[in-house]
């Protein structure tokens, strides 16, 4: 079997596997708002999906996501695409060919890695791994690594998996690295919704910086596929070239995301109560866990690392012997061959029943995990 279908086949069981805990991809498993669950059953009832939607998105909701990352007076535009992911591929292949650099942090997430390296860029990962540096890229690291070859610089700002999160300072030094060697600074604004005080790259680099967001992580629409690229209209109109989207996206999942930030005061409020009681419930259970640590809290992602180094476990295993009790966590390997032998990571936007599961849990796990030696192929 090809990789590929070996992957596949690993999530083909995980989604026919009743009553999954999806711990695993910082995924959101609040029941959807009922504002937004009418408006995408309305747009099916009427069958509207019959139209292609306009190639840029709905012009409300272009307007509307804009509005929400407060850049409005930047001049910058959205451009609505099929998730984040494809933002963030679509950024790449407007400027990664050979003789290029991507540079970026590792941990980073790695399918823009993948895209860079298919376009033929070299890929430069930044080591932030290190409680000397905060588990935080700093402005003397990046600009060593830049220079006139470098045509990204990407950062995923929160950081998927650690939960770092820039300040205005940090983000305006990058900014001025990225403009002194005409790099394009992608901030890759996932999660941050989740942070305590998220700053935009485009409030400080109106020019040559764009912001990928994503409808699946604070909004729940993960398998709808629905996020945006924002920059300037410069770029993109440069990008609405590139695209391999022409038609558009999702119709049902456009109207969702715009009932979703008409709400999305009122929606985050209990999303971020009941995700930060999460991880303060991981927390607690970890500290009382032998060989286990929880390098950066509090998070400012929908999810937490807990190293697993020191218990003698390998995460592979752990993430295994979960997997065989209905819950998916992920190990370390997904995001980092440097460092992911240290740790899992658990994703804290869910039910907090499946959250007192996992922590109930997690003594015994350990134990399992220690006994596993060779544990399946984890994707
Ligand atoms: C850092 C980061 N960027 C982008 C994405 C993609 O999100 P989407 O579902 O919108 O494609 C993810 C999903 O896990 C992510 O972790």
């Amino acid at each position: 079997m090809s990789s590929a279908a070996a992957r596949n086949r690993h999530f083909d069981d995980l989604f026919a596997t009743a009553d999954l805990r999806w711990l695993g991809q910082n995924t959101n498993h609040v029941p959807a708002h009922p504002d937004v669950l009418r408006a995408m059953v309305r747009s099916i009832e009427s069958e509207e999906f019959h139209a292609y939607a306009p190639p840029l998105g709905f012009e409300a909701l272009r307007r509307a996501i804009v509005d929400d990352l407060g850049v409005a007076a930047t001049g910058a535009e959205a451009l609505v695409t099929e998730g984040g992911v494809s933002a963030l591929s679509l950024l790449v292949k407007a400027r990664c060919r050979p003789g290029t650099r991507f540079v970026t942090t590792d941990p980073t997430w790695k399918w823009p890695c993948q895209f860079a390296r298919q376009a033929g860029a070299e890929v430069v990962e930044i080591p932030i791994y290190d409680p000397a540096v905060g588990y935080r890229l700093t402005a003397g690291r990046l600009a060593a690594e830049v220079d006139a070859r470098t045509s990204v610089i990407y950062l995923v700002d929160p950081n998927n998996p650690l939960g770092v999160c820039y300040d205005r300072a940090e983000i305006e030094a990058f900014a001025a690295i990225a403009r002194s060697v005409g790099a394009l600074l992608i901030q890759d604004a996932t999660y941050r919704d989740f942070a305590a005080a998220p700053h935009p790259v485009l409030a400080s680099l109106p020019e040559g910086a764009a912001m990928t967001v994503s409808f699946s992580k604070w909004l729940g629409l993960a398998g709808m596929r629905i996020g945006a690229v924002v920059a300037a209209p410069a770029l993109i109109a440069e990008l609405a070239g590139l695209s391999n989207a022409t038609l558009g996206a999702s119709v049902v999942a456009q109207r969702g995301a715009m009932a979703g930030l008409a709400v999305k005061g009122e929606w985050m409020a209990r999303v971020r109560a009941l995700d930060d009681a999460n991880k303060a419930a991981i927390h607690a259970r970890v500290a009382t866990t032998p060989g286990l640590a929880v390098p950066v809290y509090p998070s400012h992602g929908n999810f937490l690392v807990i190293e697993t180094a020191a218990a003698g476990i390998r995460p592979e295993a752990l993430a295994e012997v979960y997997r065989r009790r209905r819950i998916m966590i992920r190990h370390g390997a997904y995001h980092t061959q440097r460092f992911g032998d240290r740790f899992v990571k658990v994703s804290t936007s869910v039910p907090a029943a499946w959250v007192r599961e996992f922590c109930d849990l997690l003594p015994a796990m350990v134990e399992e995990a220690r006994a596993l030696n060779s544990p399946p192929e984890m994707f």
